[in-house]
């Protein structure tokens, strides 16, 4: 597996192989979700390559850039076990050389939900994402449903700038008890470990309304905040019912509709979602 860091040696390792790329961009301290993204973009490809990159463009002044779980080399170890052909983990001056002033905004899909909360972030994501497949020049590049308005931005992306590239998402990685995997589960205390599942089952209580029939999207928003608020150590941030593209509120679900939320424990944001009909 080779581990480049210079641009113009990515540029080499893609030009030295025949036949499809699959990247994973990631930004570490890679867990069973990042994995299974990988194990199937090795499936699905000749060639995997991924990225390892904590993006200091997609983190608010006020966020935990320098706290970020690090695990460089446990990571390539990973990775050089799954298959992957090459590693990109670059320094920050790698993507950003000096001078660097191109910015990607996808307006509207980036407005509410993370980024409403996350000024800049979704400007970052994109940038940095946008980097990345101009660097590899992947037939597909595999992202988590996890993060769901993530995936829309990208897609909506993709989509405007003509971008040559699948976008592939995979299912949300859980612990037994529900939790999404999440490099930010490691910042919680016992008490809040324990706590945390709410979130899903929050979600899991909005799905089986919708599944009875339920399609008042306020009403199925209630039911998130209820069941959040069911357990004391987790304050809710957002609960959000919206289409599935634009992210846009609902009133009533008709099509494909996102069931989000994110809520703290104590320091620790963590984020979830579901998606309701279509699929
Ligand atoms: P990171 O948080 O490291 O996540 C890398 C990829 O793994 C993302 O596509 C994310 O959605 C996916 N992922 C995270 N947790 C998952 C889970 N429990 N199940 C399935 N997939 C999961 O997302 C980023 O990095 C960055 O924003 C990035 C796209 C790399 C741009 O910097």
């Amino acid at each position: 597996m080779k581990v480049l860091t210079a641009v113009s040696d990515v540029r080499a390792f893609r030009a030295s192989r025949e036949g499809s790329l699959g990247l994973v961009p990631t930004m570490g301290a890679l867990h069973a979700g990042h994995l299974s993204l990988v194990a199937r973009a090795r499936r699905e490809n000749v060639n995997v390559a991924a990225s390892i990159f904590v993006n200091p463009a997609q983190f608010g002044p006020a966020e935990d850039f320098a706290a970020y779980p690090r695990a460089l080399d446990a990571d390539l170890g990973l990775l050089a076990s799954l298959g992957v052909d090459a590693v990109w983990a670059p320094s920050p001056g790698d993507v950003y050389p000096p001078g660097f002033q191109t910015w990607i905004t996808v307006d509207d899909v980036s407005a509410p939900l993370e980024g409403a909360r996350r000024p800049g972030h979704f400007r970052g994501v994109a940038t940095v994402v946008a980097k990345l497949l101009n660097v590899f020049q992947p037939a597909r590049a595999y992202f988590g449903q996890k993060d769901a308005q993530q995936v829309a931005v990208i897609r909506r992306m993709v989509q405007d700038l003509s971008i040559p590239v699948d976008i592939v998402v995979c299912p949300t990685a859980r612990e037994k008890d529900g939790l999404a995997l999440s490099s930010r589960n490691a910042y919680l205390g016992p008490d809040e470990r324990r706590a945390a599942p709410v979130l899903h089952r929050a979600l899991e209580a909005a799905r089986a309304a919708f599944d009875s029939g339920e399609r008042d999207a306020g009403r199925l928003r209630a039911i998130l905040t209820e069941t959040l608020a069911g357990e004391p150590l987790v304050r809710e941030d957002y609960v959000s019912v919206a289409d599935a593209s634009t992210l846009a509120e609902l009133e009533r679900v008709e099509g494909a509709a996102l069931a989000s939320l994110a809520a703290r424990l104590g320091k620790t944001r963590l984020i979830d979602n579901v998606v309701l009909g279509g699929t």
